[in-house]
């Protein structure tokens, strides 16, 4: 077993902090201390580094098929982008069609997924619940499937009703399971897509306006109140809107478990992306959409206070040809922006550089939260023994500026072009394996591995 060792960090947990080195052997971390003897095949020197678990991005769409475009990222290069940000797992989504049951999406989808150089787990998108496939949901659970989710929008494809979502918690929650949400108002976006296009306002700033926010609120809000009712935890996926987000707030001051997730599109971008509605702004339509600048700082305190628990990134990219597909018709364009890469960046400047986030709270938001609510904990989201060695060295005197013309993201087009972040991570080591160094990718191609998740939301 090749063995590595990693001197005098200083060690981040989302509650410790101190230096220590690190005895990696294999695919785990075998001994943490002060000045720890032994010989090692590779010895890192970490002075003056922080040294943090891997980042877990709980929400991404690799080669995600929408109908017209399949997202460009495919498992490899999004897994390599991923692991160059510092992201060292993702969870991803399959989705089950219409008409079938869960299964038969899933073989096609692992697939697809053994190309990973990290390790991936997957959430089941339910699109259609008759009695007779509840059973399915406690089998997926035994295999590792532990977290469904389902849409309150898009009437034609996946949006399901108030009582198949009471239903699914009801069920995913006597299993330990947790259900999770894209909480916006199908019925009401339909309602004002219909209205623009009759009016000929086919351009893509008429997207955000056609999904307002009382729509995510409402939904939100909703779906909270039958989580409530099931005694079930909730989790509310993408939150865009600081509306949505109070929403949460209310109910985690009356005692309900819900959790929400937030993106880094919703941090750092606003709305006047799309303001001259010209077609550029089809490169920022994503549902639920970015909204306009007040909207940041709410969603940052809420994240800092954990109102909001996770920053994942619903990456979802498409290139500027492949966004083209919407010219003339904003419903069209297919959804989604890139993020995986650049989430933990994000998060780093924004959080700890601008907002004075401690570094254990850049963890818990980055790592540690997802590993708990999605039953990863403490496998992944610590540095601790036991615990895989997917570990980051974080160096804050290594400044990045963000450039699609350097990212690994298979997409022609960065949302933060530009952006400086005063700190990134030097080596990245996913199971043992250092995958990158100073930007350098030293991967294999299918080196991650299926995560078959275990049960019981931890409260984070
Ligand atoms: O625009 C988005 N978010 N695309 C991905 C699909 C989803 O709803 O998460
Ligand atoms: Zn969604
Ligand atoms: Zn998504």
């Amino acid at each position: 077993m090749t063995t590595t060792l990693i001197k005098n960090g200083r060690i981040i947990t989302a509650t410790e902090d101190y230096v220590a080195d690190i005895f990696v052997e294999g695919d785990q971390i075998k001994s943490i201390g002060a000045d720890l003897p032994g010989q090692a095949d590779r010895t890192i020197d970490a002075r003056g580094k922080y040294v943090i678990p891997g980042g877990i991005d709980p929400h991404t769409h690799m080669e995600l098929n929408v109908g017209a475009a399949i997202s460009s990222d495919d498992f490899e290069s999004g897994t390599i982008a991923a692991a160059h940000g510092g992201t060292t797992t993702i969870i991803d989504f399959v989705t089950q069609s219409r008409t079938g049951a869960m299964h038969a999406a899933l073989d096609a989808w692992r697939a697809q997924a053994e190309k990973s150089v990290i390790d991936y787990g997957v959430h089941m998108i339910i699109a259609n619940l008759p009695d007779d496939l509840l059973s399915e949901m406690d089998a997926l659970i035994g295999e590792g499937i532990t977290s469904f989710k389902m849409f309150t929008a898009y009437p034609d494809r996946l949006q399901l009703d108030d009582g198949t979502i009471f239903k699914a918690m009801t069920r995913a929650h006597t299993n330990g399971a947790l259900v999770m949400v894209h909480a916006e108002n199908g019925a009401l976006i339909d309602y004002h897509i219909a209205k623009f296009l009759a009016e000929g306002k086919t351009t893509p700033n008429y997207h955000p306006l056609s999904r307002p926010h009382a729509s995510e609120a409402e939904a939100t809000h909703r779906v909270i109140a039958l989580a409530e009712l099931a005694g079930a935890p909730v989790y509310i996926v993408h939150v865009s809107s600081r509306y949505a987000m109070d929403e949460i707030r209310a109910a985690r001051e009356r005692g309900v478990r819900a959790f929400g997730e937030t993106c880094p599109q919703y941090l750092a971008l606003a709305s006047e992306q799309y303001a001259d509605g010209s077609f550029d702004g089809a490169r920022f339509v994503c549902s639920p959409p970015i909204r306009e600048r007040a909207n940041q700082e709410p969603l940052w305190r809420a994240l800092g206070v954990d109102v909001l628990q996770t920053l994942a990134t619903d990456h979802c990219p498409f290139t500027t040809k492949q966004k083209e597909l919407g010219r003339g018709n904003f419903t069209k364009i297919p959804n989604g922006v890139p993020g995986v890469e650049n989430r933990m960046h994000i998060a780093y400047q924004g959080g700890v550089v601008q907002r004075g986030w401690s570094m254990n709270r850049f963890v818990q938001v980055t790592s540690t939260a997802a590993a708990k609510l999605f039953g990863l904990f403490p496998r992944k989201g610590t540095i601790a023994v036991g615990s895989d060695a997917d570990i980051v060295l974080w160096d804050p005197a290594r400044p990045y500026t963000i450039r699609a013309a350097t990212q690994f993201t298979r997409v022609d087009y960065n949302p933060y072009e530009g952006t400086t972040i005063d700190g990134s991570p030097s080596r990245v080591i996913a199971r043992g394996r250092v995958i990158f160094e100073d930007d350098k990718y030293l991967g294999k191609r299918g080196q991650g591995e299926f995560l078959r998740r275990g049960t019981g939301a931890v409260a984070v």
